[in-house]
């Protein structure tokens, strides 16, 4: 049973593809001729369908049942039980591989660049995620202070994971900060940068594996403490500024290795 199998019960009701996402997405693969893609940890495959409504052809990889489960069935998408660091497809098998908030979740992730390198050959790897950098800069630690641990043991540093996929591919890649919108539709962590309500919807958080990780007690404290500065508008006076933001740098980011 795989960590998703746990936590990722509701995942397809709140991990909604976001369009803003999945336009930057489309752009960076318009880059070469692409038609077959690899999305490596799948999840319910929100980012795979949006792909698969734009005419590639999607081998969706995800270990957990669970998260296959919800995916909507599409023909031009062949869901594959597999893990990224033994990748189920051969050589050079596809033009594009994304890794959406996933890459983190990879525990051999050396191994998984190997497998990636694999089965795109000279094609594009996109990856989008997070730069752990940021995590103490943004108000949610504030009320959840065992995110900034977490986040920081969990994802590579940019530098080093943009160090560790060009040893591989051998050549230079990109990194593209991605502003989130104030109305983000996909509700992964940062959701409720401009929106502190939602953080107390406990369907959000379920969608969310940080708040999975955290002990009982944090997580209480960390949202009476919210609610209550919600309802005295301490949290309004001290953030409200970013209610007004149509966008903000909470630190997502995508890389991209262009095909060479
Ligand atoms: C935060 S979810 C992201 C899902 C999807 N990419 C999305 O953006 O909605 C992370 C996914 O990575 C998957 N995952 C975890 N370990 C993995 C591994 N070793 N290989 C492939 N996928 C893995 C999890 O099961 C989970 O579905």
């Amino acid at each position: 049973m795989t960590l998703y199998d746990v936590i990722g019960k509701t995942y397809a009701s709140t991990r909604r593809s976001d369009s803003r996402i999945a336009e930057k997405l489309l752009e960076l693969l318009a880059s070469s001729q692409a038609s077959m893609i690899a999305d490596i940890g799948a999840g319910a495959g929100s980012y795979a369908l949006v792909l698969a409504e734009c005419g590639y052809r999607v081998f969706a990889i995800e270990p957990s049942a669970t998260m296959r489960s919800q995916a909507i069935a599409h023909p031009a998408i062949e869901w594959i039980n597999g893990s990224a660091d033994n990748l189920p497809l051969p050589n050079q098998a596809v033009d594009a591989v994304i890794i959406m908030l996933a890459f983190h979740h990879f525990q051999d992730y050396r191994q998984a660049l190997c497998e990636v390198h694999r089965v795109v050959g000279n094609g594009q790897i996109v990856l989008f995620t997070y730069d752990p950098a940021m995590i103490s800069s943004f108000w949610l630690t504030k009320y959840f202070p065992s995110f900034i641990q977490d986040v920081e043991s969990t994802f590579l540093s940019i530098p080093q994971l943009i160090d560790e996929i060009q040893t591989v591919v051998g050549h230079v890649v990109n990194v593209i900060p991605f502003l989130l919108p104030h109305d983000l539709s996909d509700s992964f962590a940062a959701v409720g940068w401009a929106r502190p309500e939602l953080y107390l919807d406990g369907s959000i958080r379920n969608g969310i594996s940080s708040f999975a990780k955290i002990d009982t007690d944090e997580l209480d404290n960390g949202l009476s403490q919210l609610r209550e500065d919600l309802e005295n508008g301490m949290w309004d006076q001290e953030y409200g500024h970013l209610r007004q933001r149509k966008q903000y740098d909470v630190g997502y980011r995508f890389i991209h290795s262009p095909a060479i």
